[in-house]
């Protein structure tokens, strides 16, 4: 086998790096949202029986596919099979989109962050700051290159100098200031206007207990397409980036302990990040803000800590950092995903193709900042809501590319090249692949069956 001319150091480099891409906005923000909208530990439940069975199916296949071929999604596929490198093709472009909209969010929470730098925490805590804020033709355009551009100087300096090392120090620090705020969030105590009073561990119970109320069975259909679309967003799984990082790593990691480790790492923030919200938004806004969807992060959660006052400014500035972290190694694998396939592709070095890919992608990145002012439009999607630039691009490439890519993966490894593959690479240098039997199933009958139903949903096609 061919040697690749960048690596991650060893199995930690790989794994924090993986985390890091893993862990984003899906973790901090999306996670707790659908675990309170759907039934909170009902939600968990689903959630963590997802995670141990298609989350492990589908992210040991684009990880040893990428070690495997050595390359990413595009010559990947086309090695496996040559008739299949239209679905290398059909990958490539999920981070092309992903990549268009991903600095402007990134730029979305950095301002936040600087707003509990400058003390304006009061200002974003009223009605009508976010909107104002993304509406106006300037700011979120100079965030979101800013964002883009820190994103490309960690990609320009490569895999270990520049991803590994950032992800070694940022995934540590995220993990205890998560922590770090839950705990916080736990001890919150307030009398709220009726005289009652509402304590964080109430917020815990809140989201820890199954509620069954009203639970039909299309009910719980619903919470399980939920949380299989939460789970791909969530492990980075089905649009290449796994396999560009699988392709990254030395032959010696053994991928088992690598595959727990990120599935831990991945699943263990999102339950903390639910106990560090929910409670905290249970003490001080009740069980509405919650419902709020997406404004959760940037409309519910600034009222929230400016209702804690003084400690409010402190527990903003964590937060809205550990979001940066969060976001910016997501970011970051975005890109490189990309880069990785261009390389390949025009065999280009590494600089030149990350400077000509910034100057793309600061130009796109710039035009979807701008989808709430000059490019404003509101398209009804096929999934029933309204979009609008950005919606379309995430709606695109997470709910229409992503199910019908892991579809057509699941197709290919099991019944084309066979799971005896994918197997080799796991037990390679005499490592034991404990779920063996386990993903064979899978991988051949009940994730094909699963993507279908979830590309016909989400795409409208079946209500
Ligand atoms: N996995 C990231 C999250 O949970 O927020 C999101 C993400 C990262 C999605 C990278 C797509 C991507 F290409």
């Amino acid at each position: 086998m061919e040697k690749k001319a960048s690596n991650f150091s060893g199995q930690l480099g790989f794994v924090l790096a993986a985390a890091g891409s893993a862990v984003g906005i899906g973790n901090l923000w999306r996670f707790p949202y659908l675990a309170a909208k759907d039934g909170g530990g009902l939600f968990l439940i689903v959630y963590l029986a997802l995670v141990l069975t298609f989350g492990f199916t589908l992210l040991t296949s684009d990880i040893a596919i990428g070690r495997r071929t050595q390359e990413s999604a595009i010559r990947a596929y086309a090695k496996i099979n040559s008739k299949w490198k239209f679905l290398g093709i059909l990958t490539f472009l999920v981070p092309v989109l992903i990549m268009t909209y991903y600095a402007v969010i990134g730029g979305w929470v950095t301002k936040y962050a600087l707003i509990y730098v400058t003390g304006q925490a009061e200002a974003a805590a009223q009605d009508g700051y976010f909107m104002s804020f993304i509406t106006s033709p300037v700011a979120p355009v100079v965030f979101a290159l800013l964002f883009m551009a820190v994103t490309s100087l960690i990609v320009y300096n490569g895999v270990e100098g520049g991803i590994e090392r950032v992800s070694k120090y940022m995934m540590p620090v995220l993990l205890v200031l998560v922590i770090f705020i839950a705990g916080y969030s736990l001890t919150l105590r307030r009398v709220d206007e009726s005289g009652n009073l509402r304590t964080g561990l109430q917020g815990l119970l809140y989201y820890i207990t199954p509620n069954f109320k009203g639970l039909t069975v299309g009910r719980f259909l619903q919470i399980l397409l939920d949380a299989m679309s939460q789970l791909f967003f969530s492990l980075s799984v089905s649009m290449g980036i796994m396999i560009t990082y699988g392709s990254y790593v030395k032959p010696e990691v053994d991928l088992n302990h690598a595959v727990n480790q990120i599935e831990v790492f991945d699943t263990g923030v999102a339950l903390i990040a639910g106990a560090m919200i929910i409670p905290a938004v249970y003490v001080f806004t009740g069980t509405e803000g919650m419902s709020a969807g997406p404004s959760l992060m940037f409309v519910s959660l600034p009222k929230v800590f400016h209702a804690m006052g003084k400690a409010g400014v402190a527990v903003g500035l964590c937060f809205f950092v550990t979001t940066i972290f969060a976001t910016l190694t997501s970011c970051v694998s975005v890109l490189e995903s990309i880069v990785a396939n261009c390389m390949e592709i025009f065999h280009t070095g590494r600089k030149k193709t990350v400077l000509n890919l910034t100057i793309i992608y600061l130009a796109l990145s710039a035009v979807v900042a701008l989808g709430y002012s000059l490019f404003y439009f509101e398209l009804p999607l096929p999934n029933g809501s309204v979009g609008q630039l950005l919606d379309l691009m995430d709606y695109i490439s997470n709910s229409v590319m992503m199910p019908f890519i892991a579809l057509l993966s699941t197709i290919l490894i099991g019944w084309v090249m066979t799971p005896d593959e994918i197997i080799d690479e796991m037990e390679r240098g005499g490592r034991t692949f404990r779920r063996k039997k386990l993903y064979v199933v899978m991988i051949r009958y009940v994730t094909p069956v699963m993507m279908l139903v979830l590309f016909l949903t989400s795409t409208g096609i079946i209500k």
